[in-house]
């Protein structure tokens, strides 16, 4: 695979993941369950699309839906720090030849710029934004799971290492990653806010959006989430846990929106933001790196992902990943995978034992 140059234009200088734009098929479906079920706050609607941020948030959305005749992602957005960074990224993007537009993209958003990047991911960058009421201390509307904040993206990609160094070379930092000893590198993750990340790459066909992330503000507003979504017969939107990842130490829950978009409830990460900051890498065969107490990931999370859109609105084609995939690692026909590292008489099978 050809590494990507670095400009010699300066990278923007980014401040967060701040929101991102879906497709979705059925407006009210998507609305009863980011609305009405996993409570985000409505900023503004109309009949073609719905502004929704968390409850901490002060800008104007961290989620649009929008509908379409297919679900998709449209947009990954990122606020940065100036509106001279605005600028930056479009030179940054123009100089590595990429499709780059520059306007009003979404309404609440001023002056941004939309890349298809060199990954093949629409992203957005932006400073002017609309800023709304933060409703941190609105507990009278606040459920039992509410989500306070956009915590990150998670994007599929063939080549790790390329799309690593790509967004190191932007400025994201490594926080962890998911590696074996022939030098494989399955998923790695970075942050530009001092949390473990603002979003990361998994290995396997893509582009692909493989989730977004909202966070509680502790693991029981997860469970109760999960309770709720019981009690209201809709169970089979749960794809994944709850439990506790290895990677980030997060307590974390997945979920399928009604086009299949998945969404993650995550909380309790911790602190990045020194320079110094140490990388953990986790070897792919640890059974607890994706999850702590040991759990399986199911196949369709390893699988399945949402397609992305270029800047016309027209799916960006999915490239086939070369290197052996996380899943077949772990649960293939002859996926070993150890709880405690060298204790082989205690070594498993993923599949025979349960
Ligand atoms: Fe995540």
């Amino acid at each position: 695979m050809t590494s990507i140059p670095t400009p010699t234009a300066p990278a923007p200088d980014v401040l967060r993941c701040a929101y991102m734009e879906l497709t979705v098929t059925d407006l009210a479906a998507s609305r009863e369950f980011y609305v009405d079920i996993l409570g985000l706050v409505v900023t503004e609607e109309d009949e073609n699309a719905i502004y929704l941020r968390s409850f901490e948030e002060f800008i104007h959305h961290n989620l649009v839906l929008r509908k379409a005749d297919t679900a998709a992602v449209a947009a990954f957005g990122f606020r940065v720090r100036s509106p001279e960074d605005v600028d930056k990224a479009e030179a940054y993007y123009r100089e590595l030849g990429c499709d780059v537009r520059r306007g009003n993209f979404t309404k609440g958003i001023g002056d941004a710029v939309r890349v298809l990047d060199p990954l093949g991911f629409p992203y957005e960058y932006f400073y002017e934004v609309e800023h709304v009421e933060r409703l941190a201390w609105a507990y009278e509307q606040q459920g039992a799971g509410a989500l306070v904040r956009l915590d990150h993206f998670n994007q599929v990609y063939p080549d790790v290492p390329q799309g690593a160094a790509y967004l190191e070379d932007l400025g994201f930092k490594r926080t962890e990653e998911i590696t074996d000893e022939a030098g494989t590198t399955y998923a790695a993750w970075f942050c530009r806010k001092h949390t473990v990340h603002d979003t990361a790459l998994t290995g396997g066909d893509g582009p692909r959006m493989h989730h977004v992330a909202f966070s509680t503000h502790e693991k029981h507003n997860i469970l109760y989430i999960c309770d709720k979504l019981g009690a209201l017969r809709k169970s089979d939107a749960i794809e994944r846990g709850p439990g506790r990842h290895g990677v980030s130490n997060a307590f974390y829950l997945y979920l399928r929106d009604p086009d299949g978009h998945r969404v993650e409830i995550y909380t309790q990460d911790y602190y990045t933001g020194d320079p110094d900051n140490p990388v953990v890498s986790w070897d792919v065969h640890d059974n607890q790196r994706r999850d702590w107490w040991g759990n399986p990931v199911v196949p369709s999370w390893y699988t399945e992902a949402s397609t992305v859109l270029d800047l016309d609105g027209n799916p960006v084609p999915v490239r086939k990943r070369e290197e052996s995939s996380e899943m077949a690692v772990t649960i293939g026909a002859d996926g070993f995978s150890y709880t405690r590292k060298g204790d082989t008489e205690h070594g498993f099978k993923i599949g025979s034992q349960l």
